[in-house]
């Protein structure tokens, strides 16, 4: 399929000369005049790249360009300024608005086509990358549907790994990897079969040993996803403990990954307040009181435990219970930072 290009510029000469140049290259073309019928024509038909004049009546380009980057569902498509304006601080403006290039005017004929080529491979290769993701995604979901008493498990379990990272004021990177991790972090239990899954109650030293095998499978499953390395050490380390009777590598105090420590709270949280097949869901106050005796058997971080308690007391936690999940997790900051 021929790649999509919007090229927008308020001169309808400026704009034949693109698309005339682009269209013998054999770009499917879209053009707008002003910034507001460019996020229309975005919206409606998103194109693989875009051509966007500076100089626009209404929204300028900087202002255009600011908003896609900052939307999730246009974040990735690249976006080229074409400027008159060739001074530095300009350049520096585009740069914080989120383009992904600069062209200026009068356009090379050359020098576009190699931009747009090159925009369009990485386009391309990004949209790869969220597809792939984007299946994984539905694994983890169907996972959670196998077993009615975990609906929703995940979509609480991101919320509040998230929620907690944003109290440690972890990296924009960080947060990303705890929202997937929520999501992704049972991924394994795909190879658990659904009678141990929903056998309602203890279950046989060999059962367990089956059950625990779940965060090594699940880190394989991610292992080939580029775009999931920062999630892979939750998905395989989330049920370690600080004294090493964790599993599956009995990791010991700081060798199991923050981020790993903050799912493995969020999780234990997340079960004991949900009513399971063999009991009924425990009050948030007494959830916290298992974590608090967690930590003082040396299993959990206590200024983890405690901030998180802090949370729970501030009725955050109980809030995002009850927000409807987001739309489908976006991979994008991940994959736009390749
Ligand atoms: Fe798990």
């Amino acid at each position: 399929m021929a790649a999509r290009v919007l090229i927008v510029d308020d001169v309808p000469a400026n704009r034949q000369l693109l698309a005339d140049l682009l269209r013998r290259q054999g770009y499917d073309l879209d053009t707008a005049a002003t910034g507001d019928d460019a996020l229309a024509a975005v919206q409606q038909n998103p194109p693989d790249v875009i051509l966007l004049d500076v100089m626009l009546p209404g929204i300028s380009g900087f202002d255009v360009c600011q908003r896609l980057k900052s939307d999730p569902a246009t974040r990735l498509i690249p976006v080229v300024l074409v400027t008159s304006l060739s001074e530095r601080e300009d350049k520096i403006r585009g740069i914080n608005a989120g383009a992904d290039d600069f062209l200026t005017k009068s356009v090379n004929p050359h020098e576009l086509v190699a931009r747009v080529r090159s925009l369009v491979r990485l386009k391309r290769f990004t949209d790869e990358l969220e597809s792939a993701d984007a299946v994984i995604m539905s694994l983890a979901m169907t996972i959670e549907a196998r077993d009615a008493y975990t609906e929703d498990h995940c979509h609480r379990l991101a919320a509040y790994a998230t929620a907690l990272g944003v109290e440690l004021d972890l990296s924009e990177e960080d947060l990303s990897a705890l929202h997937r991790g929520g999501y992704l972090h049972d991924i394994g239990k795909i190879s658990i079969p659904d009678a141990l899954l929903r056998k309602p109650g203890p279950l046989t030293p060999e059962e367990l040993a089956i059950v625990r095998e779940h965060p090594i499978i699940g880190d394989r499953l991610c292992g080939k996803l580029r775009a999931l390395a920062r999630v892979r050490p939750i998905v395989r380390h989330h049920h370690e403990r600080l004294d090493g009777s964790g599993y599956p590598d009995r990791l010991k105090g700081d060798e199991i990954p923050l981020l790993a420590q903050i799912v493995g709270i969020v999780d234990i949280y997340d079960a004991l307040t949900t009513d399971r097949p063999y009991r009924c869901a425990m009050a948030p106050e007494a959830a916290i009181g298992v974590l608090m005796d967690e930590v003082a058997r040396g299993w959990r971080r206590a200024d983890l435990v405690e901030l998180f308690a802090e949370l729970c007391q501030s009725g955050a936690l109980e809030r995002l219970r009850h927000t409807p999940p987001s739309v489908p997790l976006s991979f994008s900051a991940a994959a736009g930072a390749l």
